[in-house]
């Protein structure tokens, strides 16, 4: 399967991470060639469905190994869901935070069709006993950690609780945007947890596995943990879990030049915690605030459009801000606590236009 990203910003070769150009994410549903791609590790894997199965296993009553066929054959759900890796915006953490240096293009939004997890997990009939579910995914790679090094046998795993697995919309997804999962999107089945930082939607999946314990693999408390200024270590803090409350501006670019009269600003608010009911504007660096009108019925598991009519009456360079609120009274911030990795950077953003008279 060859892919072509010529519409993605390059970010890393190895491993392979392309961003969304913010201009591409003016639609609700992001064209899958526009579709963020973080991957770990620079060998990802290249399944066919005639070998790969799903195995479901550990405190469970009865262990399952899936073919494709078989997950096709279960009752189907769509979803359109908004993916954030935690990374996003990571760039303009000050001072700058460890990791790839995401601009504000690692979100996206895609319409999921797949399986939801509670019917595997009722199927598989989980022991009293089970405490948490570990999804792994098929690829392997190293990390370093402190000089000690993971060589060449870190699955990419994560887990969830009992609790936060059981919310009826997580899927077991195959097909985005109407075909089946791309290589880098992780074909031929992925976890979809919609709300959580995309970190927890493990792609290529392989096992399904119901343990007693609480999880302790890598990408689970030596990744993705919020480490404060002032940890002693790089594994200490709470852990990234649910999407901050964030909105994106799409039109204009930040830079672009526009014209006196009517000019209508757009773009997505999200959050992972609750619904989003308010976007306001500034196009005085955050001095005044305007209510920007919300277009799309609100999707639980998917952002919301938004827009705001500026009257342009003078000429000269303009800070614009959008800042977005949600049903459980989460506002974003214009500063978040700086954390070593740099993860969840939900503040405000900035872009600079300027209004020039009239159109060459
Ligand atoms: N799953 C596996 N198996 N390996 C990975 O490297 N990356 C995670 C998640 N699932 C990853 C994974 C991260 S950090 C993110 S943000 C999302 O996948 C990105 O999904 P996408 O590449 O489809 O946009």
């Amino acid at each position: 399967m060859t892919e072509s990203y010529s519409e993605l910003n390059h970010v890393s070769y190895d491993p392979l991470v392309k961003e969304s150009r913010v201009a591409n994410l003016g639609s609700f549903i992001t064209p899958t060639e526009n579709f963020y791609i973080r991957n770990h590790y620079l060998e990802v894997p290249d399944f066919s469905e005639t070998t790969w199965n799903l195995e479901v296993k550990g405190h469970i009553n009865s262990p399952l190994s899936l073919t494709m066929n078989a997950i096709r054959a279960l009752p189907k759900k769509e979803l359109d869901i908004t993916l954030e890796c935690a990374g996003n915006s990571r760039s303009y953490m000050m001072p700058e935070a460890e990791g790839i240096q995401f601009n504000h293009g690692a979100v996206s939004t895609g319409t999921f069709m797949g399986v939801s997890l509670n019917t595997i997990l009722d199927l598989a009939d989980l022991k009293s006993t089970a405490k948490e579910i570990i999804f792994s995914g098929g690829d392997l790679g190293t990390e370093e950690e402190d000089g000690a090094v993971f060589s060449n046998t870190l699955t990419y795993q994560r887990s969830l609780t009992l609790d936060q697995v059981r919310d009826e919309n997580i899927l077991l997804a195959y097909e985005m945007n109407g075909s089946p999962l791309t290589r880098d999107h992780g074909f031929p089945l992925r976890l979809m947890v919609p709300g959580w930082y995309g970190m927890a939607s493990v792609k290529w999946l392989v096992s399904i596995e119901a343990t007693e314990h609480s999880f302790n693999g890598f990408f689970q408390k030596n990744r993705y943990i919020l480490v404060p200024e002032g940890a002693e270590g790089r594994t200490l803090g709470e852990p990234v879990t649910k999407l901050g409350v964030k909105t994106l501006i799409s039109t204009p670019r930040h830079g672009e030049v526009i014209y006196k009269g009517p000019f209508t600003f757009s773009g997505f608010a999200w959050s992972g915690w609750g619904l989003v009911t308010k976007v306001e504007i500034s196009v005085d660096g955050g001095t005044t605030w305007n209510q920007a009108r919300l277009i799309n019925n609100q999707s639980p598991t998917a952002w919301r459009k938004w827009e705001f009519t500026w009257q342009a009456n003078n000429t000269g360079h303009f800070i614009v801000k959008a800042r977005a609120y949600d049903s459980k009274g989460n506002v974003q911030p214009s500063n978040v606590p700086w954390n070593f990795r740099g993860y969840a950077n939900n503040c405000i953003q900035s872009i600079a236009i300027r209004v020039a008279s009239k159109r060459p």
